[in-house]
């Protein structure tokens, strides 16, 4: 980063009239700009301004910048003084419409700058913005903050981007300093394939945490208790992912792990003693479903991950 991108330190406020008499043609005074400052835009630009890039901010609700000003921002008084102000853009809105409107009449500003849009979304909807963007000159990544907020500025802190290689690499450092930011490809597309994925994945383990809590509670166990033994499990769970993606990958499901037939009557247990203790199934009940679907389909003697077939409904997708 050069020196002069760093922060001052010194709050201020960056109109579009400074941004105008600026005399340097660009208006660049600052490394980054964050457009929408609710709870995730508002950690976004506390991480950039903490690792010393000089950070401006905007938001609709002007006051919402105020704790960030005070921490060595610069408030752009417009929607465009804060695009004009930096080489990157940082958008955190609540859907992409949104971005599009507030995004819209300014878009001339952002020829020859990167835009990065963190805001949740669809596929289709990054794939949309990002020609929207380059028909307006500008590099395009589309991202997704995977940890929510409290963990943002520290590297446990998952931002998966796609798009612009050449964005990326140019503001890579900026990027780094929100947490992990990993670059998945130029497709715009592939951030929200990975979001959504990651989220049904979290979903996925969380779901079987809470009925395990509830299992676990209904025979007197604390659920802090019972997440400390669960924790030191999980190792063993994530160990199997590479081995099981490299099997799919191969199509041959070695069954060393233990078979699904074996696993679905192990489910059984976990089925029958759930409703033993009078609680809902549901979670189980999923589980034991793919495992049975996937014996019926003729898997019964493989390895578990063959109940793959079960959801890509027999297509090899890999
Ligand atoms: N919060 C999380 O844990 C989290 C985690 C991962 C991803 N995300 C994603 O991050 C995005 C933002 O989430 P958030 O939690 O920060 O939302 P939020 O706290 O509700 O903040 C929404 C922001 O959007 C602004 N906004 C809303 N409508 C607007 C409009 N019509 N014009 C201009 N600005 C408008 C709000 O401005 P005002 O202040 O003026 O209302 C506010 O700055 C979402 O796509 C969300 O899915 C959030």
């Amino acid at each position: 980063m050069a020196e002069n991108e760093k922060n001052s330190g010194k709050s201020g406020e960056y109109s579009e009239e400074h941004g105008k008499s600026g005399g340097n043609g660009g208006h660049e005074r600052s490394a980054v700009s964050v457009i929408g400052l609710g709870q995730m835009g508002t950690r976004l630009a506390q991480a950039f301004i903490a690792a010393g890039y000089a950070t401006t901010v905007w938001n609709r609700t002007a006051a919402k910048a105020d704790a960030l000003v005070a921490q060595g921002a610069v408030r752009a008084d417009t929607a465009r003084a804060a695009v004009t102000a930096s080489p990157l853009v940082v958008v955190c809105l609540p859907d992409y419409a949104t971005v599009r409107d507030l995004l819209g009449p300014v878009a001339d500003s952002l020829r020859g700058r990167v835009l990065v849009n963190l805001t949740s979304g669809t596929p289709e909807d990054a794939t949309r913005a990002a020609e929207w963007a380059a028909g307006h000159g500008a590099d395009y990544l589309d991202g997704a903050a995977m940890s929510g907020t409290r963990l943002v500025g520290r590297r446990e802190a998952l931002f998966v981007l796609s798009g612009s290689p050449r964005g990326f690499a140019e503001h890579r450092a900026v990027l780094t300093s929100l947490g992990t930011a990993v670059h998945l490809g130029p497709g715009p597309e592939l951030a929200a394939v990975y979001d959504t994925a990651l989220f049904g994945l979290a979903w996925g383990a969380l779901a079987g945490f809470y009925h395990a809590v509830a299992l676990v509670g209904a025979a007197g166990v604390d659920p802090t208790a019972f997440a400390a033994v669960a924790t030191g499990h999980m190792p063993f769970v994530t160990s199997l992912m590479a081995d099981h993606a490299r099997r799919i990958e191969d199509g041959r499901f070695p069954n060393d792990d233990g078979t699904v037939e074996v696993h679905a009557a192990a489910m059984e247990h976990l089925v029958h003693t759930s409703r033993a203790h009078g609680l809902a199934t549901d979670v189980p009940d999923l589980f034991r479903s793919l495992l049975e679907r996937a014996a019926a389909d003729g898997h019964g003697a493989d390895g578990i991950a063959g109940v793959i077939g079960t959801i890509t409904k027999g297509e090899r997708h890999v």
